[in-house]
């Protein structure tokens, strides 16, 4: 960097924070890309950035979002969702496909594209569905830029039954011919229906049946089967939302085993256990579901361990009137997210659970690695300049009327947290300033590197 002239700002005084370590640095951007860090980078006519007694973090990557487009806005759309983002710090999300109608062929796909592209403030990748015989199609929303595939084992919002095995399999074999992540909802279908309709003949409509319909089996069989078909068809796996003990340990076994999976957790299921059920009723609904409290220990350990790769939000927006719902079994599952993770994360290592490097490390670096996401997930020159300023003593309370999202709806609220995001940059661009969104909606669709 000889010339001043061909840089856009420096951030200086901050603390840049990688996935495995901190240092002192000045950060200088150009063109959407960071260009130099390192040692005072300010130079005379180049406008500075002060961030004294800031952490300079890379945007946060979440790779498990549901923005609700097409089909459900009441709940969110991708305005309102990728605002919450920017507001939380999360430069790039990936999409779920269980909208109306599901994303499951290459022409929903681009229809969907094309509804998103020009609304989105921070960056966004979006997943195609491995659904039943759609393989093909599969292969088409790879060419189309699909950031991987999402199979949903277990019952959830939207009309996605599980697919056959056979379908899982062949779904496998051309997400593993695309070189792209299979991520699983890993519950058992039919022995989750088995117990609602249990719990139902017995009357039940209280929110811990929700629990109760889903014993810790459902989701280690799914673990099981979903590894063993990934690894026969070649495919990476990943499992989203593990929530229990038992799967982890499995996983383990597995991993023991020969078999690769990466394992992502929810920011909820380690800040929630069942108590939950008591204190906020069907809100805390969630599925897989919101744990006893030796499985938040197990996950927080699996965290601090390493065999977590991946923490992620699960923002499932509804309505505030779908969020009063009485009876568990109507009752929707999920809730916001993608704006409270990084001052809860925060908070957490304020508290020692872990460290802001872990934070980097499982909620931007992994994922960006893991999906292939070419220029995030770090602050090396080279690199999208997504970066969040953070302020890690400031306290504050989550409060869901200030949240950006279309209905402030969050079982969070009144929770006291330690650290703030101050300011959000997506490729240079600022998009979020101490409470405000700025700017307008910058975000491009993030394709896989190839
Ligand atoms: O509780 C959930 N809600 N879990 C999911 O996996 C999906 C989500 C939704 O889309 O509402
Ligand atoms: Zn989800």
């Amino acid at each position: 960097m000889s010339t001043t002239d061909s840089v856009d700002f420096v951030i200086t005084g901050g603390t840049v924070v990688s996935h495995d370590g901190r240092h002192r640095h000045d950060v200088a951007v150009a063109g959407g890309r960071v260009v130099a860090v390192g040692d005072r980078l300010a130079a005379p006519g180049v406008p500075v950035v002060d961030a004294a007694g800031l952490l300079v973090l890379p945007g946060l990557v979440d790779v498990h979002v549901h923005f609700r487009e097409p089909g459900m806005t009441e709940k969110e759309d991708f305005a309102s969702g990728t605002r919450a983002a920017a507001a939380g710090g999360v430069t790039t999300v990936v999409d779920m496909p269980n909208t109306v109608p599901p994303v499951a062929t290459a022409a929903g796909f681009q229809e969907k594209l094309d509804l998103v592209s020009g609304k989105a403030y921070v960056d966004f990748g979006l997943y195609g569905m491995l659904g039943r015989d759609n393989a093909a199609e599969m292969t088409e929303m790879a060419r189309l830029g699909a950031m991987g595939f999402k199979l949903f084992m277990g019952q959830t919002t939207g009309d996605n039954r599980c697919p056959d095995d056979a379908s899982i399999y062949q779904g496998l074999e051309a997400a593993a011919a695309a070189g792209l992540v299979v991520g699983a909802h890993a519950e058992n279908d039919h022995l989750l229906r088995l117990f609602i309709d249990r719990l139902k003949a017995a009357g039940r409509t209280d929110p811990r049946a929700h629990l109760a319909s889903r014993p810790e089996f459902v989701e280690v069989e799914a673990v099981t089967r979903f590894v063993t078909l990934a690894s026969a068809a070649g495919a990476k796996a990943h499992i989203h939302h593990l929530s229990t003990g038992a799967g982890l340990q499995r996983v383990r076994d597995l991993r023991a085993q020969g078999h690769r999976v990466s394992v992502e957790v929810l920011v909820a299921h380690l800040h929630f256990d069942e108590s939950a059920y008591d204190t906020h009723g069907n809100l805390i609904k969630l599925n897989p579901p919101i744990r006893p409290a030796a499985d938040v220990a197990a996950l927080w350990e699996g965290v601090a361990g390493g065999d977590v790769d991946v923490i992620a939000t699960d923002h499932a927006p509804h309505t505030a009137a779908e969020q009063a719902e009485p009876d568990v079994w109507r009752a929707h599952g999920g809730f916001v997210g993608v704006e409270t993770m990084l001052p809860l994360l925060l908070t957490a290592a304020a508290e020692g659970r872990m460290s802001v490097e872990d934070i980097v490390r499982v909620a931007s670096y992994a994922p960006a690695r893991r999906w292939s996401m070419p220029g995030k997930g770090a602050l090396t020159p080279g690199s999208d300049a997504d970066l969040v300023l953070v302020d890690p003593h400031a306290e504050g309370v989550i409060t869901g009327a200030e949240l950006k999202s279309a209905h402030g709806v969050t079982p969070y609220e009144g929770r006291k947290v330690i650290g703030a995001v101050v300011g959000t940059y997506v490729r240079g661009h600022r998009v979020f300033d101490r409470g405000r969104i700025i700017g307008g909606p910058v975000g491009r669709q993030v394709r896989p590197r190839a």
